[in-house]
């Protein structure tokens, strides 16, 4: 009882709850053609949270860190209204080139800035009257959380939610054999998150379901 019965679940859960969405459906094709692994997406329920949580919080600017094949980008531009405005960086050149693909065969390319850079240094080098961003998602080398949290710290609001992918990585966090930069780096952002000035509230959730074993962590800042 593992990841087939994960998956059967996460299968059950999307043909019952998460409408046909053709332009998500259209992106993941799109990135299988063009030969890349299905595993770094977000699943379509994980990217129905994310959604609901913009919605819910009527957000409006969006930080995405890690932008992949921009699957979850598409799913959280679905959302937002059109004066809506999503920045999300990727640092690998053949990734941003296939988010730029789905973008422009979303419809979305008037709501999504997507750029080509490591996160930390695309924030770093925004104009310091760049209004706060609502809603904020790391999902991006898992090694630097603790730097892109303190920079999206700075990018933010009170009130602003930060929600941060893979920070369980199947209990990885927990082996102390595993001295890998991004498993060092998820403990490290655990103890930045822990009595942080900043941050209002703070919690992580254990997911299991067709991308494994993992988890996401949420923030509201204060
Ligand atoms: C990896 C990265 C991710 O953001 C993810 O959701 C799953 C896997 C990875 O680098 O292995
Ligand atoms: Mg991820």
């Amino acid at each position: 009882m593992m990841q087939n019965t994960w998956t059967a679940v996460d299968d059950y859960i999307e043909q019952h709850l998460i409408p046909d969405n053709p332009i998500l459906q259209q992106t993941l094709q799109h990135t299988a053609k063009r030969g890349f692994p299905d595993h770094l997406h977000v699943a379509p329920n994980q990217a129905m949270l994310l959604a609901m949580l913009i919605q819910m919080n009527g957000c409006k600017r969006i930080l995405e860190l890690g932008t992949f094949a921009a699957y979850s980008t598409i799913a959280m531009a679905q959302v937002l209204p059109e004066d809506g405005y999503i920045l999300t960086m990727e640092g690998r050149d053949t990734h941003i080139a296939l988010a730029k693909e789905n973008i422009a065969a979303s419809g979305f390319s008037h709501l999504i800035d997507a750029r080509l850079g490591r996160a930390a240094d695309v924030i770093r080098e925004l104009p310091t009257d760049t209004p706060p961003f609502d809603f904020i998602f790391i999902d991006a080398d898992k090694q630097s959380y603790p730097e892109y949290l303190e920079l999206c710290l700075q990018r933010s609001r009170s009130g602003t939610i930060i929600v941060m992918d893979n920070v369980i990585r199947a209990a990885e966090i927990l082996n102390p054999d595993n001295q890998k930069p991004s498993i060092v780096g998820l403990r490290d952002l655990f103890r930045a998150l822990e009595h942080h000035p900043k941050i209002a509230s703070c919690t992580a959730l254990q997911t299991v379901g067709s991308k494994g074993y993992d988890g996401f962590a949420l923030a509201m800042v204060k």
